[in-house]
């Protein structure tokens, strides 16, 4: 058996059509379009792709993009200064802090400081807290857009067993959190669970979300399992001096036995985008009073 490969690519480029659609719609209903602010610090190269595709997503979906760069160096009174800025800013809907900062500035003080209704991250503890006892907030994107691939793939996930490999509170946390809540039997893996493979055999839904290349193998995957690979690795490839992506997954292998997969790249990593564009769109609808549409 040759697994279906989940085109994450296709369907993130279908959720931004759907949120530019509600966009305009939202125009028009609140009279100016919903606003995304996103701040970098520094010039981590990665950060700085980051930003431009989130900047030039936002733009194509018909919303308001306020980017803000700082210098490495920024105090970190200035950055806090701004985030207040955007927290009271009527055009700003949602507020985005690139991970990570420079070492110099605290991470978690600086997601505090955003207005839980406009961290359409999804990583202030108030959010944490919501998604943990079910109450609306926002629902960090990278797990949120598996989901939708996993549901889009799967239909109702009710009594399926899932594993998650990785505990961050990025992914492998809230990730676990909206398995349970879609009614999965949910094992959260990490680095020190016993006999993974073993742990990893009994999944008909694997997310792997560790950050380490290839580790997960296709011994390690139930005949017809659902693999969702959020790993993102750069690795040197076979030519001299170049690199190729990687999942956390080895797809090769995985790719002979499970049911369907996620590839890397044009999996999970479009999603993230898409869903964040989502998700701002939603916290437009809900800062200007309006129910957001059912289908985003
Ligand atoms: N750095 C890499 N991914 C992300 C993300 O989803 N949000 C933020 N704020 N920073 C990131």
């Amino acid at each position: 058996m040759v697994a279906e490969r989940i085109d994450g690519k296709a369907f993130a480029a279908a959720l931004r059509a759907k949120v530019g659609e509600h966009a305009a719609r939202y125009a028009e209903a609140a009279g100016r379009p919903a606003g995304l602010a996103v701040v970098l610090v520094g010039e981590d190269p990665a950060s700085q792709v980051y930003v431009r595709s989130k900047h030039k997503a936002t733009v194509e979906a018909g919303m308001a993009s306020f980017e803000h760069r700082l210098p490495a160096d920024t105090e970190a009174a200035t950055l806090l200064a701004l985030v207040d800025q955007l927290n009271t800013d009527p055009a700003v809907d949602g507020i985005l802090v690139q991970l990570p900062l420079p070492a110099h500035l605290d991470e978690q003080a600086v997601i505090a400081a955003i207005s839980p209704d406009k961290d359409v991250d999804g990583f202030h503890v108030i959010n944490a807290g919501r998604l943990s006892v079910g109450q609306p907030g926002f629902v960090p994107c990278t797990p949120l857009g598996c989901l939708m691939l996993l549901k889009d793939r799967l239909g109702d996930l009710s009594g399926l067993e899932a594993v998650v490999i990785g505990r961050s509170n990025i992914v492998g946390k809230p990730m676990a959190q909206l398995l349970t809540d879609a009614n999965a039997t949910v094992t959260i893996a990490h680095s020190r669970t016993r006999d993974l493979p073993a742990v990893v055999r009994r999944a008909d839904i694997v997310v792997a979300a560790v950050g380490r290349p290839e580790m997960v193998k296709g011994d390690w995957i139930k005949p017809g399992a659902c693999v969702i690979d959020v790993g993102i690795n750069r690795v040197p490839a076979a030519e001299e001096g170049k690199t190729r992506l990687v999942g956390d997954v080895d797809f090769a292998s995985a790719v002979e036995v499970a049911g369907s997969i996620t590839p890397v790249p044009g999996g999970v990593g479009p999603m993230t985008i898409a869903v964040l564009l989502r998700n701002a769109l939603v916290a437009a609808h809900r800062n200007a009073g309006l129910e957001a549409p059912a289908d985003l």
